[in-house]
Formats: C-alpha cells, sequence, structure tokens
C-alpha cells in the first residue's frame, strides 16, 4: 500500500478499507509513515469526513495500537462516563462517589487536561497524597472494595491516539466529528468497562460548538461503542458558561465536596442528576431514571456520596480530611477580586476565555511538561442573568502574586464577559438524550 494513493483517496471524498485504515494508523506508530504524511491524511479526514464504517475501523486500529484492560476482576456492572471536555468540569468528582453510594461501579481511566479543557487527574492530585498512577492490582482492588477507584490513563492505552492527537493539534484537525469520536472511544474501548454514559458537549465553551454537530458526534460514538458491544447512551449538554463557579484544581476539589455536601451550584447539581440517573439505569441498578434520581439525591442530603469520596481518596493513599477541612488543599499565595468595569445583567460569559485566563494564572499548561501551580483559579460570582454593578467583584482569581499573570488573565476574563441592560434567560443546560439512533429532546426530571 501506498500513503500517497489513500491520503489522496480520503482526500477525494473516496471510502478507506479497513485494512488501508490499519496500515496507516499502524504505519504512523512505528514510523514507517512520516508525520507530514499522517498531517496530510487528517487534514482530508477533516475536510471529506468518513463513513460510520470507516469511523469504526478508525477507532479500532487506534485501541489495537496498545493494550486492552481486562477488569474482568471487578465484580459487576463496570460504568464509565466520559465528558468531551469543558470549562469547569468537575463533574466526575462528584458523580463518580455518588454512583458508588448508590451501589453502581465505578472503574475509571481519566486524563489530564486537553486543549482548553481541565483534566481530572490534575484536579485530584491537588488532594495531599493522593495517588492516581496505580498499578493494575491496585484499582481493581480499590474498586472492589469501595465501589470506585479513578486512576490516570496509562500511555499503553490507544497510543496512537496520543501521537496522532498532538499532530491534530499542530495541524487544526481536533474539531473533526471522526477523528474526536475515534480518539475519546478508542480510550474507552481499550479501558474495560461495561458501560458508558457520555456527556457530550455543545455551545462556546465546547469541542463541538454547534448542536447539529454535537448530536452526530454521539451518534458517531454510540455506533462505534455499541458495535463493541458496551451499553452507552449520550446527553448533549450547553456548555455556554463555565460549569459551577470554580475553574482551576484545588478549587474544583473544594467545589466537588461542597456539591457533595449538598450546597453545590444549580447547574453542576443537575448535571451530576441526570449524568447519574443514567449511569443507574444502564447498569440496571434503577429501574426508571426518576426512581435512579431519588436515589441520587438521597445520597446527597445523607451525605453518602461525600462519606464515599473519603473512602475513596483514603484508599488512593490521599488524605480523607480534605472533606471536612479543604484549608488542606493547596492555598494560593493571594486572593484578588476582580471587579465590574459595568453596571447590568450579565448576558454571556465566554467559558474559553475563562479557561484560558485561568490557564494564564497557572492551573494549566501553555506547553507539554509546563508545571501546573494546583493552588490557582479562578472562582466566579457572577454567572449569566446574574445583576452586577460597577465595582462589585464578578470574580475572585486565586494566585501566586505575579503581577504580570494577573493583569493579563485580567484582561481575557473581563473580555469573557457580557454585560446588558436585559436580564436574559439562563444558558440551556440539557439539549438531548440520545441512544441507538434515536435523539430524544431533553426534559430533565
Ligand atoms: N477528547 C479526546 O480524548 N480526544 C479528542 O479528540 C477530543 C476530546
Amino acid at each position: 500500500m501506498n500513503p500517497y494513493e489513500l491520503i489522496k483517496k480520503k482526500r477525494d471524498g473516496r471510502e478507506l478499507s479497513k485494512g488501508e485504515i490499519s496500515f496507516l494508523i499502524g504505519g504512523s506508530l512505528n514510523s514507517r509513515i512520516p508525520d507530514y504524511q499522517m498531517a496530510a491524511f487528517l487534514m482530508a479526514i477533516y475536510f471529506s469526513g468518513m463513513s460510520k464504517r470507516e469511523s469504526v475501523d478508525l477507532t479500532m486500529a487506534m485501541v489495537e495500537s496498545g493494550e486492552i484492560v481486562d477488569l474482568s476482576k471487578i465484580k459487576g456492572f463496570k460504568l464509565d462516563k466520559h465528558s468531551t471536555g469543558g470549562v469547569g468540569d468537575k463533574t466526575t468528582l462528584v458523580l463518580a462517589p455518588l454512583v458508588a453510594a448508590s451501589g453502581g461501579v465505578v472503574a475509571k481511566m481519566t486524563g489530564r487536561e486537553l486543549g482548553h479543557t481541565g483534566g481530572t487527574v490534575d484536579k485530584l492530585e491537588s488532594i495531599p497524597g493522593m495517588k492516581l498512577e496505580l498499578p493494575k492490582e491496585k484499582f481493581i482492588e480499590v474498586a472492589n472494595r469501595v465501589g470506585v477507584s479513578l486512576i490516570t490513563q496509562t500511555n499503553r492505552l490507544a497510543p496512537a491516539d496520543k501521537q496522532i492527537y498532538a499532530l491534530r493539534n499542530a495541524t487544526a484537525t481536533v474539531d473533526s466529528i471522526p477523528l474526536i469520536a475515534g480518539s475519546i472511544m478508542s480510550k474507552k474501548l481499550a479501558a474495560g468497562t461495561d458501560g458508558i454514559v457520555l456527556d457530550v458537549k455543545t455551545g462556546a465553551g465546547a469541542f463541538t460548538q454547534k448542536y447539529e454537530d454535537a448530536v452526530e458526534l454521539a451518534k458517531t460514538m454510540l455506533h462505534i461503542g455499541e458495535g463493541a458491544g458496551k451499553k452507552m447512551i449520550a446527553l448533549i449538554t450547553g456548555m455556554e458558561q463555565p460549569l459551577g463557579n470554580a475553574i482551576g484544581n484545588a478549587v474544583e476539589v473544594k467545589e466537588a465536596i461542597d456539591t457533595l455536601a449538598g450546597s453545590g451550584p444549580r447547574d453542576l447539581v443537575k448535571l451530576v442528576l441526570e449524568l447519574g440517573s443514567n449511569m443507574l439505569m444502564i447498569s440496571k441498578i434503577a429501574s426508571s431514571r426518576s426512581a435512579a434520581r431519588k436515589m441520587i439525591e438521597a445520597n446527597i442530603t445523607e451525605k453518602k456520596g461525600l462519606k464515599k469520596l473519603g473512602e475513596l481518596i483514603k484508599a488512593q493513599g490521599g488524605n480523607p480530611e480534605v472533606i471536612e477541612n479543604s484549608d488542606l488543599l493547596p492555598q494560593p499565595k493571594v486572593k484578588i477580586e476582580v471587579k465590574s468595569e459595568a453596571s447590568g445583567f450579565i448576558e454571556k460569559i465566554n467559558a474559553l476565555n475563562v479557561g484560558t485566563a485561568s490557564k494564564i494564572l497557572g492551573a494549566g499548561q501553555k506547553k507539554p511538561d509546563e508545571f501546573i501551580d494546583l493552588s490557582v483559579g479562578i472562582v466566579l460570582k457572577k454567572k449569566v442573568g446574574d445583576r452586577v454593578e460597577k465595582g462589585e467583584p464578578l470574580a475572585v482569581f486565586y494566585s501566586d502574586g505575579d503581577k504580570q499573570k494577573i493583569n493579563s488573565a485580567k484582561v481575557k476574563f473581563l473580555n469573557a464577559y457580557a454585560i446588558g441592560d436585559l436580564q436574559c434567560d439562563l444558558p440551556k443546560l440539557f439539549y438531548a438524550r440520545v441512544f441507538g439512533n434515536k435523539v430524544e429532546k431533553f426534559s430533565p426530571l
């Protein structure tokens, strides 16, 4: 086979065979095919797309490039949840303990930050002593004993994705539906769980900003996952503004703890209830969404999810006292109020800009291997629909005190806010539930 001919075939909108796709993915991994040809192939996919069959073959070629985890020693139906990424998305930290407290088994391999979106691993590493790089035996033991275990995705999982993602990142080919679907699903299939609930984001802070693209991405991922024998469901949810109020690492852990203790922000709580209900449904722990929802609500009220988080932290080497005393989390040198320059109603908050401002403060990497300061970040005081007066704080920056970073983060942050005279509706949080080939317009319970 000749890479040039295959690139041309895709460029011209023709379908590639399974063998041709495997040849390209395998060849890229063992450097038989140079990066410049892979980059051209990715751009050809970006413009020509892929059929559902090609998406499956692309995903399976990436799954087969590495280890496939055997979770058969974990008892019960193993659950995973995946978000396509957003700003302030600490859902896993709240959801996983709540689902475990409701009788589910969550065995989740999770990642670090990607693009403008934060990573669950980075957030959890702000808990003193917490280990995310555990041997597989320990992962299995914790999942069996506690009902939930969260570990770092190893480099042995779908290594072809890692390599191809780096090329996509450098060649403006990240936001392609077949490439995103293949990238996410290759890691999910290799991670070996039985059921996966997908949270596919749409809106200004999402990889798929348009609703139609989010639905297409969800359908493609479901097709791939169900074809591989997984129970799956996807929710299309809004990422028009950051989720909750905290953006960063330790600040997001604190918000997750507060949410499990019953005082979480409205949007985060609603999202957790919906995702959790669907997880309990696909694992057949609950027979209806409303029964599932009641179980999760009770586990918030009775603080059983919070207790479960404490057990998880302890089992993975961390200090469970953080759930009672959040001062044990990394603390910033300074906290600075960022004041509004106008009076009015918050009309929009561009999640992407807020994510970037948080990165400028040091909460994320601007280039690979850069140090992440777990103590810094942003806590929003005003969200869409709120009234603000000139001089009132819009947010508090948690910072290391570096004036240059503070000033440039402030410019980015203030640009994220649109303030007007009229109070607008709250941005939509739920759009649709996708299962099989069905798209059901959403009506949260
Ligand atoms: N998350 C992934 O893992 N891959 C993508 O391509 C986008 C989001």
